[in-house]
């Protein structure tokens, strides 16, 4: 008889278990969870508070007025992603005192200027070194020429730091980003605002340790590398030379001989 009840208490048993009381643990917002290093809230630090002053110079004032003038008064608004860049190329990130300071200008709230600031990765809302490094890794950098996980490594090998991090002398700051839109010269970097293309491990070690050099003497920045592919060409054109249309093209006196 116990034999036979076994199964049925043992069910009993786990039923009552699944039907007991759950705590009712749900997020407070449905969307997918956000995977990123970046916070998108603020929080008040030292070197990033409200309390900090910030005001544009003149010659930005000139520059805003002008960007302003390109929108219908009612909508000065509009100019917002232009004036954010703008405060951030002044004081070297984002702050909220720069994010506040855009919110007056043009007239919109500033939680409005918050959104847009924390959307767009382009605005650095903490402070990054002198050199912004940002390595490619989305797939076609992966994949191109040496990869881009060499150029990451080779990064991480030269700066001693991670993802995200800053070197000590405030020089380097290394992030890994997506598509930079230089696919066809996988893989890539860009160092504040220039791409440099056709990398290899040899050639992103010259260019840190060129930037390195140029951060503490001003002696040193014609020994920076230009801006572009590293492998010398000019800019996508096929490195074995043009392989196809080489004859003279043809106009209408060939295809159309009775005219
Ligand atoms: S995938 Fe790297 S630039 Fe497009």
């Amino acid at each position: 008889m116990a034999s036979k009840m076994t199964p049925l208490l043992f069910r009993t048993a786990v039923r009552s278990v699944a039907r007991a009381p759950r705590p009712q643990i749900r997020a407070f917002t449905a969307a997918s969870a956000r995977r990123s290093d970046t916070l998108s809230v603020h929080r008040n630090t030292p070197d990033n508070n409200p309390d900090i002053p910030f005001k544009f110079t003149p010659q930005n004032e000139a520059i805003i007025a002008e960007i302003i003038k390109r929108y219908p008064p009612q909508y000065k608004k509009a100019a917002v992603m232009p004036v954010l860049d703008l405060g951030q190329r002044q004081h070297g990130f984002t702050s909220i005192s720069v994010m506040n300071e855009v919110a007056r200008i043009l007239e919109m709230p500033p939680s409005r200027v918050y959104e847009v600031a924390s959307f767009y990765t382009m605005y650095n809302r903490t402070p990054v070194g002198k050199f912004h490094v940002q390595a490619c890794t989305t797939t076609p950098c992966q994949l191109g020429g040496c990869g881009s996980d060499a150029i990451v490594k080779t990064i991480k090998e030269e700066l001693g730091i991670k993802q995200g991090e800053t070197t000590q002398d405030g020089l380097f700051t290394f992030i890994e980003v997506e598509c930079l839109g230089a696919c066809v010269n996988a893989p890539m970097v860009q160092i504040n605002d220039d791409f440099y293309e056709d990398l290899t491990p040899e050639t992103t070690r010259t260019l840190i340790r060129a930037l390195k050099e140029a951060g503490t003497s001003s002696a040193a920045a014609a020994k920076v590398p230009a801006p572009g592919p590293l492998s010398g060409r000019q800019t996508c054109e096929n490195s074995q030379g043009q392989t196809n249309l080489h004859d003279e093209p043809w106009g209408i006196e060939t295809t159309r001989a009775d005219l």
